[in-house]
């Protein structure tokens, strides 16, 4: 069986150095791996609007940022499909017939939705499309017969609910769907990096982000201005490590090259944690450390993303292509689908000739 990869993102707003450890960065790897058939990396507009219905407008405007952040980490349209879901009628179609065999409760026990939910303050007044779009993803994935969806720990009650989905299509109407396979982040600290205030999770309203495309000085001032252990005063204190978002951010970023390069009294991590717990290791080294390792990731990023912004027509022009590929594969399978179902009445030649018989 082929290996196929289908994974995305909401255009909200510019994606940001959570995005980057809990996906992006893996997204490229997994491209280069060369283990893939086919990759597909699509631009949720239609999500997006499940729980932006009053604001199309940012969403519009949301999709080239979130297109030159993907092409800035590495992802190339030669490599991967880069689509976007709205151009792909046969999404509609396919969670169309996936309502059915899916109940309410099934989605109201759904985690990640029960706290969007909170979030938004949708208790309420719940839109139909929000509390029904893990089906649509569910469409999203399958249609392109996806094996594995890389994603953050966020989307995992997702791709359970995919795979449910799928069992059940294939039991009833036979097998016709794939189960697709969660890759989750490979560390702890890519799995949620909180934002630059300690806060669980980064986020634009909550201004506690740093964004891929951030100028090297702001980069600096929010590192600088970074939550760490709040009992640590003086430098000679032992410091903490728990829920400290510096030495966080350094899990989830620093290779020990970066030591030799920036730090060369400590070898790695664990001997720069070590003497943060002892005492004697302020805060503004390690933050200094850690503005350094974020720089060097961050500049190629921003200097390919400046590049891009110089041609947004052929940005455009990448979507087209690729949302014109993954329509011809999202048809296929649907075809399957509607065979599965046996709904293509009309090219039925055994249903016409045995409905004929029935009123002979
Ligand atoms: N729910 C994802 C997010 O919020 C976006 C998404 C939509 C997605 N469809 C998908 C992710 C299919 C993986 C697979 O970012």
């Amino acid at each position: 069986m082929s290996k196929i990869i289908l994974t995305g993102d909401r255009p909200t707003g510019k994606l940001h150095v959570g995005h980057y450890v809990g996906s992006l960065r893996r997204r490229v790897e997994l491209q280069e791996s060369g283990e893939y058939d086919k990759i597909f990396i699509m631009i949720a507009d239609a999500q997006a609007l499940t729980d932006n219905a009053d604001n199309p407008e940012k969403v519009r405007q949301n999709i080239v940022e979130v297109a030159l952040d993907y092409m800035a980490c590495g992802l190339e349209p030669a490599k991967s499909t880069l689509f976007i879901q709205s151009q792909i009628p046969q999404l509609c179609e396919l969670s169309f017939y996936y309502m059915n065999l899916v109940t309410v409760s099934r989605l109201q026990r759904n985690p990640t939705v029960k706290a969007e939910i909170q979030m938004r303050n949708f208790e309420a007044s719940i839109p139909v499309g929000f509390f029904t779009y893990p089906i649509s993803q569910a469409a999203d994935i399958t249609a392109f017969k996806a094996t594995t969806v890389p994603v953050g720990e966020d989307q995992m009650p997702m791709i359970e609910q995919t795979r449910e989905i799928v069992h059940k299509f294939n039991s009833v109407y036979g097998e016709t769907l794939v189960e697709p396979q969660v890759l989750l982040p490979n560390n702890q600290a890519c799995m949620r990096l909180p934002g630059i205030d300690g806060k669980a999770k980064m986020s634009k309203s909550l201004g506690n982000c740093i964004y891929l495309s951030e100028e090297p000085e702001d980069i600096k001032k929010k590192v600088m201005s970074m939550f760490t252990d709040p009992n640590h005063l003086r430098v000679e204190d032992p410091g903490s490590l728990e829920g400290n978002t510096v030495f966080i951010y350094l899990d989830a970023f620093c290779k020990e090259e970066h030591f030799e390069r920036y730090l060369p009294d400590y070898a790695n991590l664990e001997e720069l944690k070590a003497h943060y717990q002892r005492g004697g290791l302020g805060d503004v080294k390690v933050k200094k450390f850690l503005n350094h390792v974020l720089q060097e990731e961050l500049e190629p990023i921003r200097n390919r993303r400046k590049e891009l912004q110089k041609d947004i027509p052929y940005i455009f022009e990448v979507l087209k292509r690729g949302s014109e590929e993954a329509e011809k594969i999202a048809a296929q399978t649907l075809k399957e689908v509607r065979d599965s179902m046996k709904i293509n009445y009309f090219a039925d030649t055994a249903l016409i000739k045995e409905q004929a018989e029935k009123f002979k």
